[in-house]
């Protein structure tokens, strides 16, 4: 087809080159994984079978595209870094990202039944997916921060919630409860009424899992 009047064709396609020599964060995010948690009965708040599929999802995606060198998961989310000189596709944004999404989501289905052997999987998951990109070593380090205490923040809130409701209250009545609340308080709640030493609980729960390629 070469040189043919079609040819033209090919002008419409945009360049999305991504800058050089700045990190590259991939963040896919599960869509509508709050239907999706609920339909398949995913323990509340932390389904640890879930969070070992997202990780092993990660892990493969990892295996595949040897530029990614660390991995960071919690929730239904997963950021992948890839190094600041990397030339992917060469740094082709739409390229790039749609291809850890969909290897990401092939993985989520593929492994299902590894991980959840007696749960049918009711309708196929999706995943969105953006690209980040980030000028500093500072930069990529607090964007890391930032999902950790984003993690933190959520678990300690849905650890107190789902205390509450599973002792009886209502969700609204937890809600109640809670509206206002600092830290200190939530786990003094969680250690005074449900007898749970937050700092105890599993360190993936707290504070989400971090892949790293070992050179
Ligand atoms: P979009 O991402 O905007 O499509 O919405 P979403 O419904 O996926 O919500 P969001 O990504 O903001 O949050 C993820 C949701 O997944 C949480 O609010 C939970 O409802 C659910 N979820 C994630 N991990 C777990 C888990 O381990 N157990 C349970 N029960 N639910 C989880
Ligand atoms: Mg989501």
């Amino acid at each position: 087809m070469a040189k043919s009047k079609y040819e033209y064709v090919k002008k419409f396609e945009k360049n999305d080159s991504l800058l050089p020599n700045t990190w590259l964060v991939i963040r896919v995010d599960g869509r509508g994984f709050h239907k999706f948690s609920d339909k398949h009965g995913f323990v509340k708040p932390n389904d640890q079978k879930a969070l070992e599929l997202m990780n092993k999802c990660a892990e493969n995606v990892m295996n595949d595209i040897h530029d990614i060198v660390l991995a960071y998961g919690q929730s239904d989310e997963y950021s992948f870094v890839l190094k600041k000189e990397c030339n992917l596709y060469d740094r082709r944004e739409t390229k790039i990202v749609s291809t850890v999404v969909s290897l990401f989501s092939s993985n989520y289905v593929f492994n299902w039944n590894k991980y959840f052997p007696d749960k049918e999987l009711l309708y196929p998951p999706s995943f969105d997916g953006r690209v980040v990109q980030y000028p500093g070593d500072n930069n990529l380090r607090d964007y890391l921060s930032w999902w950790q205490a984003d993690c933190h923040i959520n678990n300690l809130y849905n650890t107190c919630f789902w205390a509450l409701v599973h002792s009886g209250k209502t969700e609204t009545e937890a809600e109640n409860v809670l509206r206002g609340t600092v830290s200190s308080e939530k786990n003094e709640l969680l250690y005074s009424q449900f007898n749970i030493n937050y700092n105890k609980l599993p360190e993936m729960y707290r504070k989400g899992s971090v892949l790293i390629r070992q050179e």
